[in-house]
């Protein structure tokens, strides 16, 4: 009788560690997932890297082989939105577009641009303006919102739907609300790097590059001008030409130190 309970006890014992380990394995399992999701997600982000870079360093091959040919050099590949020959005086008299939305879809297309790798880093202002400014769209399921290759006028932001990206026929993933596409094009002045097609009825937030370039090109050029202000007031700049200060207001930056 003793060899019985025992063995009862034995195999509770046997259950529940089994129990145990299935509820390990689920939990492994889950990790994994989100493992899988994440390493999904950052090779998406590198082969976005990947396809804005290699054009500019093809270009700079292209280039130093041109240089050595005493070709004359062409200016560096640069995100787009830099300033160029505006001055500010052209850029404060553009109105921008203004597209009321609700406090939902505002919060949803900061959260997208927050998100994105390439916009994140954009200053609250800007982002702010972005939102404004963006219009809504919509397209049918089934649809090429966007083409390879072709030349790319609009960045958006997905509110509704979901869409199919791919390159050179191979999927790379899809993406669904609050997420950010159609920003290389733009922000590296190169075509697009992949193509954009509906799963299903979509509906987006759409800015257009003269939109976007306004909005970049006047906070520089707003820094740029309060640099050269604070560049000379400061004595030991005082006697430098205009064109230094404004080389070393180019690449000034700011930086917050608590005393
Ligand atoms: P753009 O090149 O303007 O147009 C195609 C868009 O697809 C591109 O901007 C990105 O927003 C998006 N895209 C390109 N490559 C990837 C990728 N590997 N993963 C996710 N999205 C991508």
């Amino acid at each position: 009788m003793g060899t019985l309970r025992d063995l009862q006890y034995a195999l509770q014992e046997k259950i529940e560690e089994l129990r145990q380990r299935d509820a390990l394995i689920d939990e492994l399992e889950l990790e994994l997932d989100q493992k899988d999701e994440l390493i999904q997600k950052l090779q998406n982000e590198l082969d976005k890297y990947r396809s804005v870079i290699r054009p500019a360093t093809q270009q700079a091959q292209k280039q130093s082989a041109s240089t050595l040919q005493g070709e004359p050099r062409t200016k560096r590949q640069a995100i787009s939105a830099e300033p160029t020959a505006f001055d500010i005086q052209d850029l404060s008299h553009v109105t921008l577009p203004f597209y009321p939305k609700s406090p939902q879809s505002k919060d949803l297309i900061k959260e997208a641009i927050l998100d994105n790798d390439f916009m994140k880093n954009l200053e609250l202002s800007q982002i702010q303006e972005i939102v404004d400014c963006m219009y809504p769209v919509e397209y049918g399921k089934d649809s090429c919102i966007i083409k390879e290759g072709d030349v790319g006028s609009l960045v958006y932001v997905m509110e509704d739907g979901k869409v199919e990206v791919t390159k050179e026929g191979v999927k790379l993933c899809t993406m669904g609300p609050g997420k950010v596409f159609g920003e290389l094009a733009i922000l590296y002045n190169c075509t697009r790097t992949a193509t954009v097609k509906t799963l299903v009825n979509v509906k987006l937030w759409a800015i257009d590059r003269q939109c976007f370039q306004t909005i970049m090109m006047r906070t520089g050029l707003i820094k740029h001008t309060e640099y050269m202000e604070f560049l000379k007031s400061v004595p030991t700049f005082q006697s430098l030409p205009e064109e230094i200060l404004s080389k070393l207001a180019d690449v000034l930056e700011e930086s917050l130190h608590q005393i």
